[in-house]
């Protein structure tokens, strides 16, 4: 095993769903974790602010001898990921929308992405679009959910203004009839069960944390 660090972040605790997923294969590596709860929500932030925050957390790491970094975050990584590799020789792991799974699977011809309003305004969730859906075959339904990370943060995982902003949220999905949604935000696997009861049984919740990993 090399010596050094797996520096992991995300804005709060979000990044802790792919942590996790790290810590059950890689049982026996030091992670470092860094929540960046005083300038959460990266979403509702500009891109610049975004870019800031990477770079300095990662400087962090370097000097905590980091042998990787994990952006486990979609919007640092939609805002970020190509600065920072620039700036650092260590490997660096991302996380974006798994748009290219959901194109493939879907049956119904629609999906749903659930994601920030950083990420799907980003000029990356746009080449990821032009990519794995260039023709427009399949009708993408991409859902900017401002305020939901918050509620992951308050623990309020369960609470009826939460299941209120998820109801608006899948609601376009589901009259999309999408048969398959991707939590683009590394804070919605810990909301998977009340989305996927929102969305109902015919819709596949699609968290890509272990892939990630
Ligand atoms: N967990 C983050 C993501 O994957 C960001 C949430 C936020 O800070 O708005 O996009």
């Amino acid at each position: 095993m090399q010596k050094g660090i797996i520096g992991i972040f995300d804005s709060g605790l979000g990044g802790l769903s792919i942590a996790r997923e790290v810590r059950k294969i890689l049982p026996s590596e030091d992670i470092l974790y860094v929540g960046d709860c005083g300038n959460a929500p990266y979403g509702d932030q500009p891109e610049a602010f975004v870019i800031e925050r990477v770079l300095k957390i990662s400087d962090f790491f370097l000097k905590h001898n980091a042998k990787a970094i994990v952006v486990a975050c979609n919007t640092a990584t939609a805002a970020a990921i190509d600065i920072l590799r620039t700036k650092v020789s260590i490997p660096v792991i991302g996380v974006e929308p798994a748009l290219k799974p959901a194109v493939l699977n879907t049956k119904t011809g629609a999906v749903g992405v659930m994601a920030t309003t950083r990420t799907i305004s980003s000029e990356r969730y746009q080449k990821l679009l032009n990519t794995y859906n260039p023709d427009n075959k399949v009708k993408v339904v991409s859902m900017k959910c401002s305020g939901l990370m918050n509620c992951v943060e308050n623990g309020a995982w369960d609470a009826p203004e939460t299941i209120d902003l998820i109801e608006k949220y899948t609601k376009p999905i589901k009259e999309a009839n999408a048969d398959f949604t991707v939590l683009g935000c590394t804070h919605y696997p810990f909301l998977k069960k009340q989305i996927s009861k929102a969305l109902g049984p015919n819709v596949m919740v699609y968290d890509p944390s272990p892939a990630v990993a």
